[in-house]
């Protein structure tokens, strides 16, 4: 996937992005107090240090900045990178933006932890081998009780597009977090067969 996101950025092509538009107003759902199986309930996350993974042009950075999170968005793509920081500065945002690999984070190189993780679909690209040092590098800079939200499609074989993951899968990769909710993605925006992949935003909370 890295060399195919990698061309995209160079040529300036980005069809996710179309997918980002409504994220203003799923935010909120995806944020909303959610019941602990045990009684209780998990509280929305008040605004604090958030970490997008696979940032792109930095849109979700931005509205989460808006939302008053302090933000370090990372993504591979210097190209992207670029655009991130440029879409950043004229909304007037103050966004660190890191070229990096979201399989080797750490609170070396991003220098804090987190308090919320976003990734709107770069997890879901990852091979298998990826997907599980993910896991560790993101738990590392994520705080106890801190929150990740994860969009992914269905799983499913779609040649050079992202493989998705399925609620067992995520559930079984992730040790030491809690899956809190499992919520219908909007797909009005996809495009083509991706219209049928059945996207999901997954809710976990680190233990
Ligand atoms: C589908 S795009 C989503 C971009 C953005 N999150 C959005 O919603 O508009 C996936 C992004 O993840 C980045 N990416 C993929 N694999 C990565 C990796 N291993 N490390 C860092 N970024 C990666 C790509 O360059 C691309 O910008």
């Amino acid at each position: 996937m890295g060399f195919v996101y990698g061309a995209l950025h160079r040529l300036g092509v980005t069809p996710w992005m179309q997918t980002g538009r409504t994220f203003h107003i799923e935010y909120d759902a995806l944020l909303a107090p959610a019941e602990r199986p045990l009684g209780g309930a998990y509280r929305t996350p008040l605004p604090g240090a958030a970490l997008d993974l696979g940032c792109g042009t930095g849109e979700r950075a931005c509205e989460l900045a808006r939302r008053g999170w302090s933000v370090t968005g990372v993504d591979e793509s210097q190209y992207a990178i670029a655009r991130a920081r440029s879409t950043a500065a004229q909304a007037g945002l103050d966004i660190r933006f890191l070229r990096d690999d979201v399989t080797h984070v750490s609170t070396r190189t991003l220098a804090r932890t987190f308090d919320l993780v976003l990734d709107a679909g770069c997890f879901h690209g990852l091979d298998a081998q990826r997907r599980r040092d993910y896991v560790g590098h993101v738990t590392d800079v994520t705080e106890p009780g801190g929150t990740l939200l994860l969009f992914a499609f269905g799983p499913g074989y779609r040649g050079p597009l992202p493989s998705g993951a399925s609620r067992m899968h995520v559930e079984r990769l992730f040790h030491g977090w809690t899956l809190v909710a499992d919520l219908d993605a909007d797909s009005s925006t996809l495009i083509g067969p991706l219209k049928h992949s059945d996207p999901r935003w997954f809710r976990l909370v680190r233990d």
